[in-house]
């Protein structure tokens, strides 16, 4: 079974996710970590954000995986390594450029094959797992998400300055060329701007067990 989840930047997706993926004793797979760890190699070779044949070609040369829901470079746990502000700031240019998502989502659905996956991203519902038998899309008003960011206190930005921040992301995942944050048909939009995090992921799992219950086939 395919729980598929899409949503922009600091919408909770990746806690859910992984609270969700526990709860049920699916696999959780985090799709921005295969990027941040393309930019990881792209900056330890000098290669440019901009420089789409080499970053694709690097792309290809890379064993992505995921051991222990921890993403595996050539062989190596790079998990802790993915989210430096170099990282932050590479990787929304190498996660659209369309021939790295192409090799990226290949992976991803190798290493899913044949498996109960909870999987969250920005193309989960709409190009990853549009056959997926759950399809959510987690939203929240910029402020409500940098609100969020700003109560873990690990940003030395002020509120405004993250909810500017937030709102660029915003606009970078909404124009990719492929792949961009969209809210499909098939997925069930929920705003969670007024919700807690347990109660997204309670309504998450209502969601799922709706679905074991009554697949509706
Ligand atoms: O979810 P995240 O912050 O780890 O994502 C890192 C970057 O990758 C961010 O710029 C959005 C992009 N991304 C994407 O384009 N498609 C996905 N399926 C997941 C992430």
């Amino acid at each position: 079974m395919i729980v598929a989840i899409d949503g922009p930047a600091g919408v909770g997706k990746s806690t859910v996710a992984r609270f969700v993926a526990d709860r049920f004793g699916f696999f959780n797979l985090n799709s921005g970590s295969f990027y941040r760890a393309v930019s990881l190699r792209a900056l330890e070779k000098g290669i440019g954000a901009d420089d789409q044949a080499e970053l694709t070609e690097l792309a290809g040369s890379l064993d992505l995986d995921i051991k222990e829901g921890r993403l595996h470079l050539d062989g190596a746990d790079v998990e802790d390594k993915l989210r430096s502000d170099a990282i932050e700031s590479m990787v929304p240019t190498v996660s659209a450029c369309v021939p790295v998502r192409r090799i990226v989502n290949d992976h991803i659905r190798r290493i899913t094959a044949g498996m109960d996956v909870v999987a969250e991203g920005r193309d989960m519902t709409s190009v990853v797992f549009p056959h997926g038998e759950v399809k959510l899309f987690l939203d929240a008003s910029p402020m409500a998400r940098a609100e969020r960011r700003f109560r873990q206190g690990t940003s030395e930005l002020s509120l405004e300055e993250i909810a500017r921040s937030i709102e660029e992301r915003d606009k970078i995942d909404r124009n990719k060329e492929e792949g961009s944050l969209k809210i499909t048909e098939e997925a069930e939009y929920l705003d969670t701007s007024d919700l807690t995090l347990e109660e997204v992921c309670e309504k998450v799992s209502g969601k799922i067990k709706e679905y074991i219950v009554d697949p509706g086939e």
